[in-house]
């Protein structure tokens, strides 16, 4: 183990308070851009995070050379202060220093899903064995026993930010999204599917697979970017490419042709489950199933996305969050039922 620097001043960015001066804090620098203020002068602007959650700092009276030390995604010391601006925090920096990572405590910096992993993992898998048909179960099956997808989707965040970005939050967002399709096309025991016209077995292995790239799209070892197989092939096309060689294994291992209907429409529901060419699928969704897994998967994001944003929104003098923008509003955080209140109380 590597000598620890804990910065004096540490805290995590949830405990943050207006008007505290800090010394020697280490922080996660997630984003750094150099911008030029309406006089021209030069700053920093930073997104530092860690498990609670982010907050955005600046550096005034900046240069190009105090930018270049910064490592994003890397870590530094700094003193400074924290000030309420607009009704949110932000962190003013006065003096860095960049750090190594072997010198810093990482396991404060990445946060992590609020459930446990091994269950969700096993609730799954009991979900995914309820698939009848057998083709459709061997491509099932063929993912969730390969090593490197089962460790990869126990820790991969679902995005970078927006929805789900902790560590586990594929494995949660996908058995959501399982969940629902329980809900809506029957659980394959006592509840019935709303729409017994669509296959519920073509929905639960596209919902397992529609994110499963993200493993290969994301870096999360030290903190959350795109890896460079994700920002050149992303989670779409990484997810067919996969579908692809797994089909291609159990036609080697079977020695019989995989049906080309299920393998295409498969393969379909990867493709368009972002719903449109502005949101990088390269087909709409065309077929009943691929048009469930779309909604879905956009239900639960969103939904996802607004209790996030207010859960984490800090001005209690405003009923509203800020202007979240893949939901292109900014949200009524007003608990007009009371409902959130009561669930909070109960979870105390
Ligand atoms: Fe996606
Ligand atoms: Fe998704």
């Amino acid at each position: 183990m590597s000598a620890v620097t804990t910065g004096a001043d540490d805290k995590l960015i949830a405990d943050f308070q207006p008007g505290e001066n800090f010394e020697d804090r280490v922080f996660m620098v997630s984003q750094k851009d150099l911008r030029t203020t309406s006089n021209g002068s030069m700053y920093i602007h930073m997104v530092f995070a860690d498990q609670s959650g982010q907050v955005v700092a600046r550096i005034w009276q900046a240069n190009q050379q105090m930018y270049n030390v910064i490592p994003e995604g890397g870590f530094i010391s700094m003193r400074g202060r924290v000030e309420s601006y607009k009704g949110n925090l932000q962190v003013i920096g006065e003096a860095i220093r960049p750090l190594k990572k072997d010198d810093v405590d990482l396991s404060r910096f990445l946060p992590h899903t609020r459930f446990n992993v091994e269950t969700m993992w096993n609730r799954m898998l009991e979900i995914l064995r309820t698939v009848e048909n057998p083709h459709v179960l061997k491509v099932v099956k063929a993912f969730v026993t390969d090593e490197k997808i089962i460790a990869g989707f126990k820790k991969a965040p679902a995005a970078i930010t927006n929805h789900h970005a902790y560590i586990g939050g594929l494995l949660e967002h996908t058995v959501g999204l399982l969940e629902l399709a329980n809900r809506i096309f029957g659980d394959g025991k006592s509840v019935n599917s709303l729409f017994p016209d669509v296959s519920r077995d073509l929905i639960l292995a596209g919902l397992l697979m529609h994110d499963i790239g993200k493993i290969a799209e994301l870096d999360y070892d030290t903190s959350f970017s795109y890896s460079t197989s994700g920002q050149l092939i992303g989670h779409i096309t990484q997810a067919a490419i996969w579908l692809d060689r797994k089909v291609a294994a159990i036609e080697a291992e079977s020695s019989e042709a995989f049906p080309e209907d299920i393998r295409n429409v498969l393969t379909h529901i990867i493709v368009a489950h972002h719903g449109s060419y502005e949101f990088g699928s390269p087909k709409l969704p065309s077929c009943p199933e691929a048009i469930a897994v779309h909604y879905i998967d956009n239900l639960d994001a969103k939904l996802n996305m607004a209790l996030a944003n207010i859960r984490d929104s800090r001005d209690d003098d405003s009923d509203w969050t800020q202007y979240v923008r893949p939901l292109e509003a900014r949200i009524f955080k007003k608990d007009v039922m009371g409902i959130r209140d009561d669930l909070n109380k109960k979870s105390d």
